[in-house]
């Protein structure tokens, strides 16, 4: 049997302060090392994570322009200026406020005429590159990290993957009326995930607690790509009270 380890699970009240105990755990990390590797992800969960960072970084308490980091997954087919492109998300709520170097965040690219050998390369630059200090995660509401789809193995590696009609449906939000949510991306596999030195996942509301529990207290297997976290030795989970709602064991 594989090793399985307990993730360190924190519960705060609310959002805000999941993002603030999310940015501070971020800022340490570049504190002890100010060229440190990040591994970024995107998403609303993360907004107000990069808004308090983009806070701490205004004190003058901190600074990322030194940092690199690799994001999780991009949409095949839209452009780096799409408003809802990965790379323009990272710019509007990271690179723009926080004061990170554009150039040094390393995201795949949606345009690319053959996406596969786009998920290669881009594996290929974060092996030779890595391994990622911290990598930050959100949750999908049916269990995914990254776009690791529920059916996602453990041993996946960045790929194009098809998204599941759910996450299609939750991403809408943040499309305009009528405009066509991306089917496909291209997304770290879980063991890309896995290689990080130490993984901090940060999910908040009601809408995750379903798969806050699967994650932490069902099966560890592919119905849940998040439960596979329980086989990295260091994994941090920050909650609200309402992510965690379904927990049944709490310390
Ligand atoms: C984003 C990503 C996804 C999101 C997840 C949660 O780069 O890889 O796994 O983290 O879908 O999204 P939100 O935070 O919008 O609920």
């Amino acid at each position: 049997m594989p090793e399985e380890y307990r993730p360190a699970v924190t519960v705060v009240d609310d959002a805000p302060a999941a993002s603030r105990a999310a940015a501070a755990i971020i800022a340490d990390v570049v504190r002890d090392d100010p060229r440190a590797l990040l591994g970024l992800a995107t998403g609303g969960t993360m907004i107000p994570v990069y808004a308090e960072l983009a806070a701490i970084v205004a004190r003058g308490e901190l600074s990322l322009a030194q940092v690199a980091s690799f994001n999780l997954d991009e949409y095949v087919g839209l452009p780096p200026d799409h408003p809802q492109s990965y790379r323009a998300f990272m710019e509007a709520h990271l690179a723009g406020p926080a004061g990170m170097d554009p150039a040094r965040i390393e995201i795949p690219s949606g345009m690319a005429p053959d996406p596969q050998a786009e998920a290669d390369r881009y594996e290929a630059l974060l092996a030779a590159r890595g391994p990622v200090a911290l990598q930050l995660l959100g949750l999908g509401g049916n269990g995914h990290i990254g776009f690791n789809e529920p059916g996602s193995a453990i041993d996946s590696r960045t790929r194009v993957v098809t998204l599941d009609p759910r996450t299609v449906a939750d991403n809408a939000r943040f499309f305009g009326q009528g405009e066509e949510v991306p089917h496909q991306a291209i997304s770290m596999g879980v063991a890309t995930i896995l290689s990080a030195r130490r993984i901090l996942l940060v999910a908040t509301g009601a809408g995750k607690a379903g798969a806050v529990r699967a994650m932490l207290e069902g099966p560890v297997g592919p119905d849940c790509p998040a439960s596979f976290l329980r086989r990295h030795p260091s994994v941090q989970v920050i909650l609200d009270e309402a992510a965690a709602a379904g927990l049944t064991q709490r310390e």
